[in-house]
């Protein structure tokens, strides 16, 4: 992995060539935490080389359990005794603590996690892990330090999400899976990636059925074996690569995400005019002249999804016209939009919810929503990224300003996206990094 903390980004004209796409970033930590469940090892094969999988890998390895990580190849062996601690210094790096307190309670018994972490989009509250936990048979006292769970038994329970929560349905699977009973799951979250963990786990031996209207039924059963499944590619990284293309310009192929994971994406950039070509294993998006605007609100999937908004709106700086966007499922996920605007980019924010029907939170003050003027140029400047999207819709921000800028926080990039430097580079950016 790359060592520098920042890069100089020259603007370099239009971007073309091809991208292979890694494993899904937000699907790899989760079968890694999945893997606890089972009696033998587990394999993860098209794993992202990403600094979420050592973050992850070293707090499994916290917990007592076996971890390599080979190129793109995770084997997760909780044989060895496991234990239900997981060390503060864990504190605050990404998502997984809280997803391991099912799969160690039904391990352990008593378990203690640390403070959730991960990239600051919002108040990110764990109130639905916390009471999904609770109905299926927890005791859970929620500290300054994280959270205590115990457990003599775990059972089945009927559990409705106030929002479908990619990370608390992620709980339930992974708790439900191996607790005594049935557990019906309502209003869930059928991303992806989340789909992809189902999928593990079923193949571990657990009864997991997905229903239509966003519902889980798992019945559980009493042990899991090890399974061995490769990932599907990561549709944020391809979507952002997608959008670089388009923004400078160029044209971008991706090859390793398959066409249904992107359907929303693909849709919404060809209503901008985007011409596409795409094939069983590649992906194309090009443009004739200059992009159209667009409204765009984020929505769970099969919504336009969160994580596509940051290279979106940079795309959005350099189309005809005047485009919206409004971010329902972060409340907080706009203050990258800051170091565009001083770049020159004309983006007005609004706490009010300009695109679609109101969301949960049109009567804070959160500045939620976006209009983008298209057209204005961009200079190059001094950037520090604030977390791992809107450090990418920094990168193209830079590839399509009117002279260098420097970008601190490369760490950003790297915890989410796989060898970013040499992918950018061998699309024609040049890139330097400052040490
Ligand atoms: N929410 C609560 N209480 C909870 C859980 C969630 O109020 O207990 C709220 C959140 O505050 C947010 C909404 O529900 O407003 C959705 O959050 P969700 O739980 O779906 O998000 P997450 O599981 O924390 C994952 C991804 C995010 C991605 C979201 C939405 C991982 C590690 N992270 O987060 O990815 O944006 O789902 O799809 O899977 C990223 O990769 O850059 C990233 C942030």
């Amino acid at each position: 992995m790359n060592s520098a903390t920042m890069w100089r980004i020259e603007p370099s004209g239009p971007l073309v060539g091809d991208v292979e796409i890694s494993g899904s970033k937000n699907a790899v930590t989760k079968l890694m935490v999945a893997s606890l469940l089972a009696e033998g090892p587990s394999t993860v094969d098209n794993a992202p080389r990403i600094g979420d999988v050592d973050i992850t890998a070293d707090m499994l390895r916290s917990v007592g359990a076996g971890v390599s990580v080979d190129g793109s190849t995770v084997i997760v062996d909780p044989a060895a005794g496991l234990e239900g601690k997981v060390p503060v210094t864990y504190s605050g790096l990404n998502r997984v603590p809280i997803l391991l307190v099912g799969p160690l309670l039904h391990r352990v018994g008593e378990v203690s996690v640390p403070v959730v972490g991960g990239d600051r989009i919002g108040t990110r509250p764990i109130n639905f892990h916390v009471e999904a936990l609770r109905a299926l048979g927890a005791e859970i006292r929620v500290t300054d330090e994280g959270l205590e769970a115990k457990a003599a038994r775990l059972h089945g329970a009927r559990v409705r999400l106030p929002f479908p929560s990619v990370g608390a349905t992620e709980t339930v699977l992974l708790t439900a899976s191996l607790a005594e009973g049935r557990t019906v799951l309502e209003n869930a979250a059928i991303e992806p990636e989340v789909v992809e963990l189902a999928l593990f786990l079923q193949r571990m031996g657990a009864r997991i059925e997905l229903r239509p209207d966003r519902q889980f039924v798992i019945e559980g059963v009493s042990r899991l074996r090890g399974a061995h499944q490769r990932l599907g590619g990561d549709r944020i990284e391809a979507f952002s690569y997608l959008a670089a293309g388009l923004a400078t310009r160029g044209s971008v192929r991706i090859i390793g995400c398959a066409q249904d994971r992107l359907v929303t994406a693909i849709t919404t950039l060809q209503r901008m005019g985007a011409r596409f070509e795409i094939t069983d294993e590649t992906i194309a998006a090009s443009a004739d002249g200059l992009l159209g605007p667009a409204a765009v609100s984020t929505r769970p999937h099969p919504g336009f999804m969160t994580d596509w908004q940051a290279p979106l709106v940079v795309l959005f700086t350099q189309v005809a016209g005047m485009s919206v966007l409004h971010e329902t499922v972060f409340e907080d996920r706009l203050s990258y939009l800051a170091a565009l605007r001083a770049m020159g980019a004309q983006i007005e924010l609004f706490d009010q919810c300009l695109v679609g029907e109101a969301c949960r939170f049109h009567q804070g003050e959160w500045l939620h929503s976006a209009v983008v003027r298209g057209g204005c140029p961009m200079e190059g400047t001094e950037m520090d990224m604030p977390d791992i999207r809107g450090a990418f819709a920094y990168v193209i921000a830079a590839a399509v300003g009117t002279s260098p800028s420097v970008v601190h926080g490369v760490r950003y990039l790297e915890r989410g996206y796989d060898r970013v430097f040499e992918k950018f580079s061998s699309l024609g950016l040049r890139i330097s990094e400052i040490h």
